[in-house]
């Protein structure tokens, strides 16, 4: 078959990236390149390996180069916040940019992954935020959007636990002072939960230990359990959660969602969530998950 126009890499080829360090892990790739594959666009995506010191010649290097938008993972997300022309509103809340647009415009900067929280927690846990009591674990860059937008949502009981309990404080006094009507406590609940959240990094190696603290909160008393982890699938503190009986997920539906939400503002499209998703499953999983 001769190839289309739209499988060959020509003059005409927008290009996206995702910049991180470390970034070969990344699924970005495969789930964005899918998703124009699919749309039958001329686009591709590529991962960059971008130490945090250059990142402001990254990010002017793919403007001035006349990339369509790119995405900031670990360790960029804070640092990209003074480097893009244009803050978008999303950025500005949660402090963070993740996506890049490229346009007349300049180089503006947005935040897709607080959004994809609430979108995934709903359509994979069934989880409503609106009054809802819930734990959050985790108090770095991904606890930190979470619990800002925990608050938005208007949840009634915020509970923050952090190894280093001080960057707790400090995220519950920047809620204090941003939503000052928030019920928001740094230490373990005494009552029942709606939600147990893990934004911690614990969990990655498939040896680490829960970072939850079983003698403080036990999960019998939670009802849904998420883990922002996706790789592994199952993590200590899911295989926990399921064994309590709790209602369980993974963190690859926020991943999903914040690559879709990118993938709209770049292209104006409406993103194909069920591609994106089969490519993301296959590229982390090798496989449709069990
Ligand atoms: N699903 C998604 O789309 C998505 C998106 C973003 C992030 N994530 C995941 O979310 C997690 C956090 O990411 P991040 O960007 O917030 O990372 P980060 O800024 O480096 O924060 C790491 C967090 O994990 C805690 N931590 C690290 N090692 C620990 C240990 N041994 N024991 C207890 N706590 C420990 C840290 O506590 P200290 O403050 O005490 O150091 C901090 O709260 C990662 O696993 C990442 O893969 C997933």
């Amino acid at each position: 078959m001769p190839p289309s126009e739209n499988n060959v890499i020509n003059a005409a080829t927008r290009l996206c990236a995702v910049f991180g360090s470390p970034v070969r892990h990344s699924a970005s790739p495969a789930m964005q390149n899918a998703a124009f594959a699919a749309l039958a666009l001329n686009w591709r995506y590529v991962a960059c390996e971008v130490d945090p010191k250059n990142l402001r010649e990254a990010i002017a290097g793919a403007k001035a180069m006349n990339f369509a938008g790119i995405n900031l993972t670990v360790p960029h997300k804070l640092l990209a916040v003074d480097m893009v022309d244009v803050l978008d509103a999303s950025a500005k809340k949660w402090g963070a940019v993740n996506t890049i647009l490229f346009s007349e415009q300049g180089a503006t900067g947005f935040n897709t992954d607080a959004d994809a929280i609430v979108t995934s927690l709903r359509e994979d846990l069934k989880v409503e935020l609106r009054g809802a009591r819930v734990l959050l674990l985790g108090a770095g860059g991904a606890g930190r959007t979470a619990a800002l937008k925990l608050a938005a949502e208007n949840v009634a009981e915020l509970f923050l636990v952090n190894r280093t309990p001080s960057k707790a404080e400090e995220i519950a006094g920047e809620i204090k002072r941003q939503f000052p009507g928030a019920n928001v406590a740094v230490g373990y609940p005494r009552e029942d939960m709606d939600l147990v959240l893990n934004a911690t990094s614990l969990g990655l190696k498939p040896a680490d230990p829960s970072p939850l603290d079983e003698n403080l909160f036990s999960l019998k008393r939670a009802r849904a359990v998420y883990d922002m982890i996706y790789r592994p699938a199952e993590t200590a503190l899911l295989a926990a959660a399921k064994q309590a009986g709790c209602r369980t997920a993974n963190g690859l539906g926020m991943l999903l969602h914040q690559g879709a939400k990118a993938f709209e503002i770049w292209t104006g499209q409406a993103a194909p969530l069920d591609v994106m998703r089969r490519a993301l499953v296959e590229n982390i999983y090798g496989g449709p998950k069990s």
